[in-house]
């Protein structure tokens, strides 16, 4: 039995080896997410970083056996600098999350300086990793993060990604409740950005084109609102974090995948993207296939209904003001 599983563990992680570095792992994301992450054949280096706690949380995390060495890290004697060090992907979960009665964008202004700094630290210790930023507003703190590295002449825009597979796996889970189906089974491509309108789930492009437009209207709404419903449950101690952790992590492990030189990984993510770019919208969610080098192709929108359109139209307005935000927050403080 032992003798078995041994083998089964050895085989899977043989052809690859990748050092992933967490920033922000002792939050309500970070652990579970560090976990998770633990648990990736693929990661050999597992690198913890936080203000308070990364030590712990790495020292916990280090008992599981798994072929990956964990070292925790915090802001003393050089900690981000060690954590980043040869990182071939990172994750960004660091920050403040949502309280009741609060939009992603009220976020901004503690978030923005946290990702701008992780950002540059980024540049300086790992300019060739790939960067998923998982701190809100995702629509602004991607664009902070790309001014950054440019700023620093090391951006790539291959390697940088605002996660936004929760809204995709909240898509699949919503969808097969009102269709009465496993949800395993949903998949729901969800592109634009990542708050609010501005997430647009194309129902068109899945099995169930045809459902009541009432039920259609509730569906969308949810999939955009579906994180202040986790917000009002925690009744003011967080966001999603759980599902959020899943979301990252399958990310992470596509992007993963991609490096591995594995075919056909495609997901979700708001990038850097051709799509919009004659309309001033520079970053945008579609799907996108991961390849060696990060991105290796980016997927237009597909055939989409008036409806989808509409909100595609709305979505782009609201993400060139997201964007600038950003941008603007980099000019104004370097
Ligand atoms: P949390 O407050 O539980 O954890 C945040 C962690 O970041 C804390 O441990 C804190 O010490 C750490 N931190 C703060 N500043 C830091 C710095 N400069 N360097 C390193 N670590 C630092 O928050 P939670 O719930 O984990 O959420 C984190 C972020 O993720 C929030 O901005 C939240 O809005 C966002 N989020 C994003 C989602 C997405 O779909 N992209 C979904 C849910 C949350």
């Amino acid at each position: 039995m032992f003798a078995k599983f041994a083998t089964r563990q050895f085989s899977s992680t043989a052809s690859s080896a990748y050092k992933v570095s967490i920033l922000g792992a002792a939050g309500g994301i970070g652990q579970p997410l560090s976990l998770l992450m633990k648990l990736n054949h693929k990661v050999t280096k597992l690198s913890l970083y936080d203000l308070r706690l990364g030590a712990g949380v790495a020292t916990d995390i280090s008992h599981i056996p798994t072929n990956s060495v964990v070292k925790g890290y915090g802001p003393e004697d050089n900690g981000l600098s060690k954590a980043l060090e040869g990182a071939d992907v990172v994750l960004i979960p660091a920050g403040v999350p949502r309280k009741p009665g609060m939009t992603r964008d009220d976020l901004f202004n503690t978030n923005a300086s946290i990702v701008r700094d992780l950002a540059k630290a980024c540049a300086d210790h790992c300019p060739n990793a790939a960067i998923c930023v998982i701190s809100n507003p995702v629509n602004s703190t991607v664009p902070i993060v790309a001014e950054v590295l440019k700023s620093k002449n090391v951006y790539n825009p291959k390697k940088l990604f605002g996660v936004t597979t929760l809204d995709v796996l909240r898509a699949s889970r919503f969808l097969s409740e009102v269709a009465g189906t496993n949800p395993v089974h949903e998949h729901v491509t969800v592109v634009g950005g990542h708050s609010g309108i501005t997430i647009v789930p194309l129902i068109s492009q899945t099995n169930h084109k045809n459902l009541p437009k009432e039920t259609y209207d509730a569906l969308v709404h949810r999939i955009q609102f579906g994180g202040d419903e986790v917000v009002q449950a925690k009744g003011g101690a967080g966001s999603a974090t759980l599902s959020m952790a899943q979301a990252g992590a399958r990310f992470a492990s596509a992007v993963l995948d991609g490096l591995a030189g594995e075919k056909d990984v495609v997901e979700p993510a708001f990038v850097d993207s051709p799509l919009f770019k004659n309309e001033g919208v520079e970053f945008f969610s579609s799907k996108v296939t991961l390849g060696v080098d990060g991105i290796k192709h980016i997927h237009g929108l597909g055939e989409l209904t008036n409806a989808e359109q509409e909100m595609i139209n709305t979505a782009k307005e609201t993400l060139v003001k997201n964007i600038e935000k950003g941008v603007n927050f980099v000019k104004q403080n370097p």
